[in-house]
Parts: C-alpha cells; sequence; structure tokens
C-alpha cells in the first residue's frame, strides 16, 4: 500500500495517557511539535469563535491557516475526484417542495439516534489524524460537538487515544472501526471502546483498496510516522473483509454496529440478514471509489431496500440545512458532516467546531420553518420533487 495512501492505515507507537480535555490537548500539543510529528510545524493553536457565512467557503480560509500539505490531505479525494464534486451537486437537484400556510410557528429539530438524544439529526464523521488540522485534535472536536448536543464519531485512527477523546466531553460517541487483520488486536480495540462508553461501532467497509489523493501527493504530503493514539505498536488493517468479520465485532463488542460505506441495495439487503443495527450511506466524502454515486442519489433505494429495519444515516457533500431535510425526506434518520468541521477544528479549534455545527443547526431550523415542517417526524418525501 502506497505511503501516502489518503486515510493511512498503520500506526507505530507509544499509547499515549488517557486524560481529560487540557490533558489531551497538551498531548496533542508535544505531539504536533515533536519532529516529524503529525502536522508538523506551524499547526493552530488558537480556540475561538469563527463567523460562518456558510459552510463552503471554509475549505478556502482554513487554507490560509494550516500547512499546505495537510489542508490538501483533508481536501482532497480520490481520482478526479468527480464523487467529491458530485455530491454537492447532487443536492442541488433535489429540488423543494414547501409546504406553506401550515401555522408552523416554532421547530423542533431533536432527535434520538440509537437512544442518544440529540439537538438536530447530524452527526460528527469519524475523521482520522485530528492533530493535523489544531492542537487539541480530537479533544477540540469532541468539545465543540458535544456544545451543540451533538454526537461524534471518532476514527480508529485518531490522534489522541479513544479514552483521552472520550475524556474531552460528556457527549454521545461511536467508535470508528478499520477492522484489524489480527483478530486479537480487533477484539482488544472494539473492547476498549465499550469499557469506554462509545455507544455504538461504526465499521468502515470502503476503504479496501483507492487512489492516493493526487492534491495531497502534488503538495507533499507524507504521513508522518508518528503513532495513532489509539496503539502500541504497528497495526495492518484487514484487506479482505467479509460480513464473518462484521459478525465477529457484533459478537465480541457487544455493542450497536451499523456498516459505514453503504451504496447498494445488495450490501444493504446482506445489512439487514446480518442483523446489524444501521447503515451510514457514504462514499466516503470522495475518498473512496471515484465514480461512485452520491450518496443522496442513491438512498431512496437504499432505504426502500431497508424496509425499515435499520437506522439510515448519510454523509458525503451535507454543507447546508437544506440538504439536512432533502435527506431526511427521502428516508434518513440523520446525517453526517465531515470536512467542514475539520475546518472550523482547524480555524478556531472546539470553538470553531461549535460556530460550524451551530450555523447548520440555524440552517436546518430555518429551512424546517420556511418550508412548513414544524418536526422531524413531519418531513417526507413529499417536501422534495423526486422522480
Ligand atoms: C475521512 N473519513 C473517514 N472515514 C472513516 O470511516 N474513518 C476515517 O478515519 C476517516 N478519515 C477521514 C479523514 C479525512 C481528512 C476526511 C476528509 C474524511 C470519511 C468521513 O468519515 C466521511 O465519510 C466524509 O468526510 C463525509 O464527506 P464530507 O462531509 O467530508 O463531504
Amino acid at each position: 500500500m502506497s505511503a501516502n495512501r489518503r486515510d493511512f492505515l498503520t500506526a507505530t507507537a507509544t499509547v499515549m495517557t488517557a486524560a481529560g480535555a487540557a490533558g489531551a490537548a497538551g498531548a496533542a500539543t508535544a505531539a504536533a511539535d515533536a519532529a516529524g510529528g503529525e502536522g508538523g510545524p506551524g499547526v493552530p493553536s488558537v480556540v475561538q469563535p469563527i463567523r460562518v457565512f456558510n459552510l463552503r467557503e471554509l475549505e478556502e480560509r482554513a487554507k490560509a491557516v494550516l500547512p499546505l500539505g495537510n489542508w490538501s490531505f483533508i481536501a482532497g479525494a480520490s481520482g478526479d475526484e468527480w464523487t467529491k464534486a458530485e455530491n454537492e451537486a447532487a443536492f442541488h437537484r433535489v429540488t423543494l417542495a414547501p409546504h406553506f400556510l401550515g401555522g408552523v410557528r416554532e421547530v423542533d429539530t431533536s432527535t434520538t439516534l440509537l437512544g442518544s438524544k440529540l439537538a438536530a439529526p447530524i452527526i460528527v464523521c469519524p475523521m482520522g489524524n485530528q492533530g493535523l488540522a489544531h492542537t487539541t485534535a480530537e479533544a477540540g472536536m469532541a468539545i465543540g460537538t458535544a456544545a451543540e448536543g451533538l454526537l461524534m464519531a471518532c476514527s480508529t485512527q485518531s490522534t489522541l487515544p479513544m479514552e483521552a477523546i472520550m475524556a474531552a466531553s460528556t457527549g454521545p460517541k461511536w467508535f470508528q472501526l478499520y477492522m484489524p487483520e489480527d483478530r486479537g488486536i480487533a477484539a482488544e480495540l472494539v473492547t476498549r471502546a465499550k469499557a469506554a462508553g462509545f455507544k455504538a461501532i461504526l465499521f468502515t467497509v470502503d476503504t479496501q483498496g483507492g487512489s492516493p489523493s493526487e492534491r495531497s501527493l502534488k503538495a507533499g504530503f507524507k504521513p508522518s510516522n508518528k503513532p495513532h493514539g489509539n496503539f502500541t505498536k504497528a497495526v495492518t488493517t484487514n484487506r479482505g473483509l467479509s460480513w464473518d468479520d462484521v459478525a465477529f465485532v457484533q459478537k465480541t463488542s457487544g455493542l450497536p454496529v451499523l456498516v459505514k460505506g453503504v451504496l447498494t441495495e445488495r450490501t444493504v439487503k446482506q445489512a439487514v440478514a446480518a442483523g446489524v443495527a444501521g447503515i451510514q450511506v457514504s462514499n466516503h466524502g470522495g475518498r473512496g471509489v471515484d465514480g461512485s454515486p452520491a450518496t443522496i442519489t442513491v438512498l431512496p433505494r437504499l432505504v426502500q431496500a431497508a424496509d425499515g429495519k435499520l437506522t439510515i444515516v448519510l454523509d458525503s457533500g451535507v454543507r447546508r440545512g437544506k440538504d439536512i431535510l432533502r435527506a431526511l425526506a427521502l428516508g434518513a434518520h440523520a446525517v453526517g458532516v465531515g470536512r467542514p468541521v475539520y475546518w472550523g477544528l482547524g480555524l478556531g479549534g472546539s470553538e470553531g467546531v461549535k460556530s460550524v455545527l451551530a450555523k447548520l443547526r440555524f440552517e436546518l431550523q430555518d429551512v424546517m420553518m420556511a418550508m412548513g415542517a414544524a418536526k422531524l417526524s413531519d418531513i417526507d418525501s413529499s417536501f422534495v420533487n423526486h422522480a
């Protein structure tokens, strides 16, 4: 596997000591400062609210504050980046059908997702190596996410150990799993996740191959050999994933398992048969198979195949409150947001994350009001024009 692969999968290292937010931030700072450390020199440490006009513009703004290689790694996607662009373009093709004169004066965006009460149907996607954007790394993300009453999914490849991320905030969290080749290590990871208080395992299945991002190659981005926070030694991921691995994780973790990276009805039907709790419809923000469809394009078919038996989260390209409404109208229970919160972390640490998520929540309230939906359960397919 190329050393430049976008979500580099091996880690050699020492486990950092679990600590609270301040300790976690300190550990990340020390790591970022270390020679060749993740992010290297120039990773921001400022914690401040940011003014967010819209989520899309954050990519350019973050470019001014992040080391170019780090920015390119985060912004980049596979191949021609067609899928990355299509993710956003496809949302625009689902036009909105407002219900006027419904007497709606107030809206309620709250929901419960697999037992976790959330202020809105939004989760922060698992994204590795957050020390690339800010010295507080995932601790900053956890604090900002919890402050907005939302759920954070934490990557296997986090800069900080999962226990430190958990200690940084009291908000609900899921643990994202890249399945290690060695099942002993896999069992250890998911057992740790359960003990730490993670509420579900998000089992990512869409990174079995794929090309490195050309942007990050051009920018000379090199994954550091700094450890990922969750490992004490080099770990190889399983390149031959199968449903047997999913069953193994269901059994050993004792937690609800959601399969992340689902794009076909076939996989949905298999997921139902496997008895998983849910799926995350995702193309990894265009970082997986370039040429795969936008998630909103395939969502209606997948919802139909799930037949009401799965919790369904959709990510990739969600940038507006109206995108959330579109996804919910077409049958998702919640959406995941990726890069925009990573940019928020870079621009303002936990406060920057909070600003981004607050803006997205506000936009959702605003579009629900404008469209005549008082609560999430009011939103159905009659709110969109879609073949
Ligand atoms: C990711 N993503 C990801 N997914 C995952 O399951 N495990 C991981 O470690 C990572 N790492 C990662 C790093 C970076 C820098 C990015 C941008 C993305 C994919 C992520 O969870 C999600 O599917 C996409 O980011 C959603 O698309 P948008 O919102 O970024 O367009």
